[in-house]
């Protein structure tokens, strides 16, 4: 069988790696060899071991017969989509690390792809190289899935562990992810939280068979978090971690992305680094979770791979996915209930009037306490948190 990459960065890169070094293992899965025939991309690769393969037009691909399998790892929605579309309309399945695609544009080529009887496939978009997506469409399809909870953004639970554990301040960190290759191009999408947005709406769309715009998911990032919070967090024996939750409310879903403060005995408390983890509860299922390599080469290839021999396996079959065009409302975030850590320059008598029963944290930091509230609606929270005055930080305890 014969694939074509669309993108030769780190992630395509990684997939001809992957399909060069375990090329006897995978044919012995598929019932026959998947070889790379050609790879898409503008820039030269002189000395590359895939020399030769180097295409720069569209075409070539989707007018050969002979490549029944693409990849598309060139990242951005334009002209991802219309070139991934141009193959699935050529009766090639396509799968795709490529999670701004999916989050966009994913219903669309879901449908093209049954159409055409082919499969257009996606693990590698959420959660690197944890098999979370297929999990979701086929091993927990008998469960009503209430929760989904993860941390699947590698880049800030990095930066918020080195904080953490080395008392590092937030711009050290983030240039020190940077170098290490860990955060995106531009990291406002790692560190404000809208990549961890488009991942819990491809799992919220999977879940409830329906597209979830990422844009209704509420999205609070790290930028804010300081040295401070960490001081509280420990003193409070919590970990601050940027969360993905999705919660079923009736007949949808609430989300939400943002710091949480997470005790000891939560099942995410010690993802550490760079990894990832996605908690999910089924009602038949019970609590389970997956853990892994959240980005990176060869995981994420790792993913990419999966799809391709899946693929392999299913030749001019659609396996179905239920992803509607019709886009889900989902649920009112001020009707959650939480607990919420402040930390506000008002004294204990204001707090205590304002916030009954809230627990004092003093710290000795001037002009300043921490305090954490009673279980309340986000909307009673607001409300409360208005008739204080300024305040200078809310955390949500998980
Ligand atoms: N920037 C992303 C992360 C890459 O840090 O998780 C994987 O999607």
């Amino acid at each position: 069988m014969k694939v074509a990459i669309m993108g030769y960065g780190t992630i395509g890169s990684g997939v001809a790696e992957v399909l060069r070094v375990n090329r006897d293992l995978i044919a012995g899965r598929v019932g026959e060899p998947i070889d790379v025939k050609y790879i898409l991309d503008l820039r030269e690769f002189p000395g590359d071991p895939e020399e030769g393969k180097f295409i720069k037009d569209i075409n070539v691909i989707v007018n050969d017969p002979e490549v029944t399998l693409v990849v598309e790892t060139m990242g951005g929605v334009h002209p991802a989509y219309e070139f991934v579309k141009a193959n699935l309309l050529a009766g090639k399945s396509v799968t795709t690390s490529n999670k701004a695609l999916v989050a966009d544009m994913g219903y669309d080529l879901i449908r093209i792809a049954r159409e055409k009887k082919v499969n257009f496939m996606f693990e590698a978009s959420v959660g690197g190289g944890i098999p979370i997506i297929r999990t979701l469409q086929t091993c927990l399809t008998g469960d009503e899935i209430d929760e989904v909870t993860g941390i699947v953004n590698g880049t800030t639970n990095y930066m918020m562990t080195e904080m953490e554990e080395n008392g590092s301040d937030f711009d050290d960190v983030l240039h020190d992810a940077q170098a290490r290759g860990y955060a995106e191009k531009d990291p406002t999408a790692d560190i404000e939280g809208f990549d961890a947005a488009r991942k819990i709406a491809i799992l919220t769309s999977i879940v409830a068979g329906q597209q979830v715009d990422f844009h209704d998911v509420p999205t609070e990032g790290i930028s804010k978090i300081t040295a401070y919070d960490i001081r509280y967090a420990k003193k409070l024996g919590r970990s601050i971690k940027l969360l993905a939750r999705m919660v079923k409310e009736g007949d949808t879903y609430c989300c939400r992305v943002a710091p949480y403060l997470l005790p000891p005995e939560h099942p995410l408390y010690s993802v550490k680094g760079v990894f990832n983890a996605v908690f999910v509860k089924g009602n038949m299922l019970g609590d389970s979770m997956y853990y892994g390599s959240g980005a990176g080469k060869l995981p994420t290839a790792s993913a990419v791979v999966g799809d391709l021999v899946a693929m392999a396996k299913h030749l001019g079959k659609n396996i179905y996915m239920e992803w509607k065009d019709e886009k889900l409302e989902l649920a009112d975030p001020n009707k959650q209930e939480n607990r919420y850590f402040v930390r506000a320059h008002q004294g204990r008598g204001a707090i205590a009037k304002v916030f009954l029963n809230a627990e004092i944290i003093d710290m000795g930091v001037d002009n300043e306490l921490g305090f954490v509230t009673p279980k309340m609606l986000e909307s009673e929270f607001n409300a409360k948190k208005e008739e204080l005055g300024e305040v200078f930080q809310v955390i949500r305890m998980a």
